[in-house]
Formats: structure tokens, C-alpha cells, sequence
């Protein structure tokens, strides 16, 4: 079984072949590099680039797996949540080639395609702990099966990945975020600044970022920083949020223990799971708690295809296809899949 993936919704234009052995077969990916200047992802011209690159991306797709489009079984597209107009160039797309294919359409909810990429890289088995953090999200989760999540906990204001990306625009150290924050943060030293750790034992299984960011900008606030300063900074925030993330993850490993005693895994997942620091903070918190720790690759923590052609199997496997009048959701929770 070999399944096309398409992911549009956000800045990178991605298109990939998956098979059920879980060997990714081909793979092209455009990420778009014009937000740099705006310091931030603009969802008009990521809508436009989508719009201009994805069949060629695509074609790129099935070259480099050596195969002709008919060999694919079906055509999994994020389908949310995300920027709408991109994800509406990549279901579009994917519902013109299962009509013109005659094969099957699959809507994939993105934030299911990060949780289940584990399972694609290491064969993870149902149920598992999934810590999920990219530029969009910051949960906890127990996964019970494909479109079956409970929510542990969320978080009340920001992102993990947006409250990165924010620090790195306040400390003027480029776009994306994160990965310029991490490589200051390697020369900082995280004792330097006294920042607060939100929601340390708080008896919720809920994040909090703002207060955090605020106190990022308080702490730079009215001075020249110096590149030390800078990456005093970058250390102590990344130092705040892995022990945010560690606390939080601890206590949900608790509530998963007790709700599934036949779990045995902390998964983390999203682009935020990049982060060396954060994996191992979350690895540490793993080992205390009795779960084995798992992260996929970097490329396939950060948004890809492989992620989407890989949930596509895992729902055609179910016989979970969708109808080609599926409506693209800006807004698509985990809680919330139908199936
Ligand atoms: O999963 P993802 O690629 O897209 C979303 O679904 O949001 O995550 C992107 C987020 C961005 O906020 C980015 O700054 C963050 O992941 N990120 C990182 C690192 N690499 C990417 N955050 C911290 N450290 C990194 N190395
Ligand atoms: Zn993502």
C-alpha cells in the first residue's frame, strides 16, 4: 500500500510518498523562505507559494520514488487545522488526483499527523503519552487509537513554539524562532537571568506561556543587549520551558499510569520536539516516571508529508476515507475527529 501525502498549512510546501512497510519512498519539500523579512509566517503569500509549487513538488515526489501517479493508492491532504488558504490549495489538489486517479481521498487532521508520526518512525503501540509542541499547540495527550485522543491538558495563552518564536523576534535573533533561540541559548548561561517557570506544580495538566514571554521582554526591556545578554536570555527561557514541559509531563504521565497501567511511552512531537534541551528534560522526566521516551528525527518532528502519507495509511487501513465534499477546518481538534 502506498499513500501520497500533502502538507500546505503553514510555511512549508511539502509532498510525499509513504508505503505500509513505513519506508518513505520519495519526498520533495519547498520551505518558504519569503517570511523571513516580515519576521513571521504571512498567510497570503505562504497561500500563493503553495499554490505555485505543490504539483511541481508532487511530481518531484513520485520521480524520486520511481513511480507513476496510478501506483498510489490513495492521496492523504492536511486538512487542518491551520493557515485556511493554504490548506485549501493542499485538499484541493489531493481531491483533483483521487477524482482524476479514482482512488481514495483522505482529510488528515494535522495535529493527528504529528501525534502518530512515532508510530511511523519506531512502530509505537497504542496507548501512549504524547506530549505535542509546535508553533500552533502545547498539549497532552493520551493516544488510544487512530481519531481517538483524550485530552490531558492544554495550554491557556501561547504556543511553546509561538512563545520561541516571539523570544527570538524580541532578542532580534532571526526567523524561525526556535531553532536561532536553541543555538543562542548554547552559548548563555541560564542562571543569569531569573525568570519565572510557569505553572510549576500546579495541580492542572495546563501550560502557560505569556508570562513567561512578558518577562523576557521585561528582563531586555530599556537595554543595549550585548550578544552574552542575549544569549543569557535565550538560556534562561529555554531553561523555564523545559522545566515546564518536564513538570507537566510528569504529571500527566501520573494520570496516564493510572488510566492506562498497559502504557509504557512518553512521546513528544511537533517542532518544538527539535529542541535538544527539551529532549532531554523530557527523556529525564520519562525515566523518573517508568515510560520509555521517543521522539521521531528532527525532519520528521517539524511539518513534512511523510507525516500526512503515514496517517493516510494508518486510516486506510481502518477504511476511514473521507467524501470529497470534506470542508477544510481552520479549527480541528483532536477531540474532535469523527471516526
Ligand atoms: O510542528 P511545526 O513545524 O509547525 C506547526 O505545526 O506549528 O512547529 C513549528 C514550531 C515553530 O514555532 C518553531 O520555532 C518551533 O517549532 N521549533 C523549535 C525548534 N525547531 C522548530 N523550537 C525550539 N527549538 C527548536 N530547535
Ligand atoms: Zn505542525
Amino acid at each position: 500500500m502506498i499513500v501520497l501525502g500533502i502538507e500546505t498549512s503553514c510555511d512549508e510546501t511539502t509532498a510525499a510518498l509513504v508505503d505500509d512497510a513505513r519506508v518513505i519512498r520519495g519526498q520533495a519539500v519547498l520551505s518558504q523562505m519569503d517570511h523571513r523579512r516580515f519576521g513571521g509566517v504571512v498567510p497570503e503569500i505562504a497561500a500563493r507559494a503553495h499554490l505555485t509549487h505543490l504539483d511541481r513538488l508532487i511530481g518531484a515526489a513520485f520521480a524520486q520514488a520511481g513511480l507513476d501517479f496510478e501506483k498510489a493508492d490513495a492521496i492523504a491532504a492536511t486538512c487542518g487545522p491551520g493557515l485556511i488558504g493554504g490548506v485549501m490549495v493542499g485538499a484541493m489538489t489531493a481531491k483533483a488526483f483521487s477524482l482524476a486517479l479514482k482512488k481514495p481521498f483522505l482529510a488528515v487532521n494535522h495535529l493527528e499527523a504529528h501525534a502518530l508520526t512515532p508510530r511511523l518512525t519506531g512502530n509505537v503501540s497504542f496507548p501512549y503519552l504524547l506530549l505535542l509542541v509546535s508553533g500552533g499547540h502545547c498539549q497532552l495527550l493520551a493516544v488510544e487509537g487512530v481519531g481517538r485522543y483524550r485530552l490531558y491538558g492544554t495550554t491557556r495563552d501561547d504556543a511553546v513554539g509561538e512563545a520561541f518564536d516571539k523570544v527570538a523576534k524580541l532578542l532580534d535573533l532571526g526567523f524561525p524562532g526556535g531553532p536561532t533561540v536553541e543555538r543562542a541559548a548554547r552559548e548563555g548561561d541560564a542562571a543569569r537571568f531569573d525568570l519565572p517557570h510557569p505553572m510549576l506544580g500546579h495541580d492542572s495538566m495546563d501550560f502557560s506561556f505569556s508570562g513567561l514571554k512578558t518577562a523576557v521582554r521585561h528582563a531586555a526591556h530599556g537595554r543595549d543587549l550585548s550578544p552574552q545578554d542575549k544569549a543569557g536570555l535565550a538560556a534562561s527561557f529555554q531553561q523555564a520551558v523545559c522545566a515546564t514541559l518536564a513538570d507537566r509531563a510528569a504529571r500527566a504521565a501520573g494520570q496516564f499510569r493510572q488510566d492506562y497501567p498497559e502504557g509504557r511511552v512518553l512521546v513528544a512531537a511537533g517542532g518544538v520536539a527539535c529542541n535538544l534541551a527539551v529532549r532531554e528534560s523530557l527523556a529525564a522526566c520519562a525515566a523518573r516516571a517508568g515510560l520509555d521516551f521517543i521522539v521521531p528525527p528532527p525532519a520528521l518532528c517539524t511539518d513534512n508529508a511523510a507525516m500526512v502519507a503515514w496517517t493516510g495509511i494508518e486510516k486506510l487501513r481502518l477504511g476511514l476515507t473521507d467524501a470529497l465534499d470534506f470542508a477544510p477546518r481552520p479549527h480541528w481538534p483532536l477531540t474532535d475527529l469523527t471516526e
